[in-house]
């Protein structure tokens, strides 16, 4: 299986930075190739704008969507955007690692939706699209679980995330895994950090070996 690691968190040493460095090493054991997008390491520009575009349909008025379409129809895209695309087809299997910010994804990584995800090559009519590959949301919050239980917890982030889940995950084609979430890693002490760990383990050796099953 191949696997891009799309990872949003400015710390390496944070609890993100754990989580992601532990996916490359546990998939790499399995034997799987894995390829990571680390926005802010990359320097990654969130901001869409007309420099998204090798050439353009109409250098007098921008129009996003149009000039995406344009450029998957032959001038092709800025080369940040071109190096995503190419992770992007490669991939079986997309994890999306983040700290939960405001309910949502941090915005360089709200940005790389906005700029990577182009009509014409990624969705939409005839695009090569994302269909039949796996994506995953992998995240941390700030908060403990509620006092309702872990279930009522993670079904509750699951409607905060209908937006990225239904609005991106799934409206691109992509079929969707059960996520894995930490609940506040920075209020608990180091032996449940340890279990966040081995239990994101666990998550992620079932879930490849359920993928080369399904192959
Ligand atoms: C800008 C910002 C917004 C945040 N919004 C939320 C939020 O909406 N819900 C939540 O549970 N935690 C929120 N938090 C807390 C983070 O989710 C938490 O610090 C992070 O997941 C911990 O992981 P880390 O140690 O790897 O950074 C927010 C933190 C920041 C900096």
């Amino acid at each position: 299986v191949n696997v891009l690691i799309v990872y949003a968190h400015p710390e390496p040493r944070s609890f993100n930075g754990a989580m992601r460095d532990l996916a490359v090493q546990t998939l790499g054991e399995l034997g799987h190739q894995v390829q990571v997008s680390d926005l802010y390491a990359m320097r990654f520009n969130p901001v869409a704008g007309p420099g998204d575009f090798r050439d353009r349909a109409d250098p007098t008025h921008l129009s996003i969507l149009r000039e995406q379409r344009y450029a998957a129809a032959g001038p092709g895209y800025a080369p940040d955007i071109a190096a995503e695309h190419e992770k992007l087809f490669w991939a079986d299997l997309i994890i999306f690692q983040f700290p939960l910010w405001w309910r949502s994804v941090p915005a360089i990584m709200k940005g790389y939706f906005d700029r990577v995800f182009t009509l014409g090559l990624i969705y939409g009519r005839g695009s090569k699209g994302l269909r039949g590959k796996k994506a995953m949301l992998a995240y941390t919050t700030g908060g403990p679980v509620s006092e309702d239980g872990e279930q009522e917890e993670i079904e509750w982030l699951n409607r905060q995330l209908i937006p990225i889940r239904e609005g991106i995950i799934q409206y691109l084609g992509l079929e969707e895994l059960p996520p894995y979430i930490a609940f506040g890693p920075a209020g608990v002490d180091d032996a449940k950090r340890e279990q966040y760990l081995e239990a994101y383990r666990n998550h992620l050796i079932q879930l490849t070996a359920k993928q080369e099953a399904t192959r």
